[in-house]
């Protein structure tokens, strides 16, 4: 198979060279992106006048018959190509003859595949964020059906208060939210067109680059062409972000993990996002939330992968970067799978109501209520939490409860507690009370799931 630069040598290169240095097997995902880039480039080429307008024309209608190959699947990509950069130039020689060498004209490959994986990087920030917002709204959806369900909330993994659980699945639509503002910011940096810097010093051809710019829809040039081509800061960006991403999914996954076991049994995942055990008949296990969890130490370990491949290359192209791609292309491939299958968890997903409201009935969940009562009535904080502290210490030690003690025993803790106290056992009556803004309180929460619906089917 033909190199591109095979012309200085004086001998094929080893078979074992060519396995360890070839990247089709997985650059070949960047096929669609090479095409578009080259018909672009072409087009420069020929307005410019560096090359005859009949031979772009030729170039172009051979690239766009490529490009119908690639999006309807039937492009296979060359395995004796060294990259899809390579394989692409190759075939469209072979169908269009003489003006395909003209294509690479004003252009080396290391400003190509900036490009390249900036328009896969570009697609799939886009397609990220889409999916992100899918993920949200199957949360939402889940929380609009089970709007009333009051279930514990844990600090330290010890039981707290209580919480509604559509506020709890809220917290989860901020945290996808705040990931999509850093997939809008990676999008913008990563929005620079850098085509034309060529090797890394520019050309000395009167090329337009701004041309290309604008033919792609990228926001700006790239300025400084050693930078164009050495920069990988947009993949870091993007797996960085991912990273971030892929923990909140991890962590969404660990508490749906909990919240299935008999010991919370507080939802039901469907049937069809779990598996069964080989020798124990009545399990069913949570396996693909714990495969999104085991998911993330994978995109972590990309990340720093990546840091560990750039951190002492200088400037300007080094051969190494083409082990960006393995990296760049499993972190997409993995999120987006996390995130389409944690929405399907989401929408299938069922809450045990009897089982969430008998455990929100454990009256320890309501001592801060009780607390407040106090300070309310003028108490400070500090004497309201001993007077609590004493309460919760005896009862737990007489096996008594406090809801149980007669207002003449609650006065004995402090005179200003009347019978009245005794309504704050009770799990509506907690979350009722909350006032604060950003609290569990059923019409702020309901307010927040309805600017939600809006923002989200926005
Ligand atoms: N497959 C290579 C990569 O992904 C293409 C660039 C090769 N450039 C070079 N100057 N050898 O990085």
């Amino acid at each position: 198979m033909r190199k591109l630069w095979g012309a200085r040598f004086d001998k094929k290169s080893d078979p074992l060279a060519d396995k360890f240095t070839f990247s089709i097997s997985y650059d070949h995902r960047l096929a669609k992106y090479d095409v578009i880039g080259s018909i672009a480039h072409t087009q420069m080429l020929g307005k410019q006048g560096i090359i005859l307008k009949s031979d772009a024309a030729k170039i172009i209608a051979g690239l766009k018959k490529l490009l119908i190959q690639i999006e309807s699947g039937k492009f296979k990509y060359d395995t004796k190509a060294e990259d899809i950069h390579t394989d692409i130039q190759n075939r469209l020689k072979a169908a269009i003859g003489k003006p395909a060498d003209k294509l690479h004209t004003a252009r080396s490959r290391n400003d190509q595949v900036v490009l390249d994986v900036k328009l896969y990087c570009l697609h799939h920030l886009m397609n990220l964020v889409n999916e992100t917002t899918e993920l949200q709204k199957a949360i939402v959806g889940f929380s609009k059906n089970n709007q009333e369900v009051i279930i514990p909330a844990y600090t330290h993994l010890q039981s707290a208060q209580v919480v509604l659980l559509a506020h709890h699945m809220l917290a989860y639509v901020e945290m996808l939210e705040r990931d999509k503002g850093r997939l809008c910011d990676c999008f913008k940096r990563t929005n620079i067109m850098p085509l034309g810097s060529c090797a890394l010093s520019g050309t000395s051809l009167k090329t337009d680059r701004q041309y290309i710019t604008k033919l792609l829809g990228f926001a700006q040039t790239a300025a400084n062409s050693m930078d164009a081509v050495s920069d990988r800061d947009f993949v870091l960006e993007l797996v960085s972000t991912c990273s971030i991403a892929a923990n909140h999914l991890s962590r969404i996954s660990e508490d749906l993990i909990l919240w299935a076991s008999k010991e919370f049994n507080l939802v039901d995942i469907d049937s069809a996002f779990c598996t069964g055990s080989s020798i124990m008949p009545h399990k069913k296990n949570p396996d693909v939330l714990e495969l999104v969890r085991g998911s993330t130490g994978k995109v972590i370990g990309r990340l720093m992968e990546l840091h560990v491949l750039m951190k002492a290359l200088p400037l300007t192209y080094n051969r190494d970067m083409q082990l960006d791609k393995p990296a760049l292309f499993d972190t997409v491939e993995t999120i987006e799978a996390m995130l389409k299958v944690v929405a399907g968890i989401f929408t299938t997903l069922k809450v045990k109501k009897p089982s969430a409201a008998w455990k929100t009935k454990d009256e320890s969940f309501f001592t801060v209520d009780v607390m407040d009562y106090l300070i309310k009535k003028g108490v400070s904080y500090r004497d309201a939490h001993d007077i609590l502290g004493k309460i919760v210490r005896e009862c737990l030690d007489r096996g008594v409860s406090i809801a149980s003690l007669e207002a003449d025993q609650l006065k004995g803790y402090h005179p200003l507690f009347g019978e009245d106290v005794k309504k704050l056992f009770n799990p509506q009556t907690s979350v009722k009370i909350k006032a604060s803004l950003g609290s569990t309180n059923p019409d702020l929460v309901a307010k927040q799931l309805h600017l939600w619906s809006e923002r989200l089917h926005a």
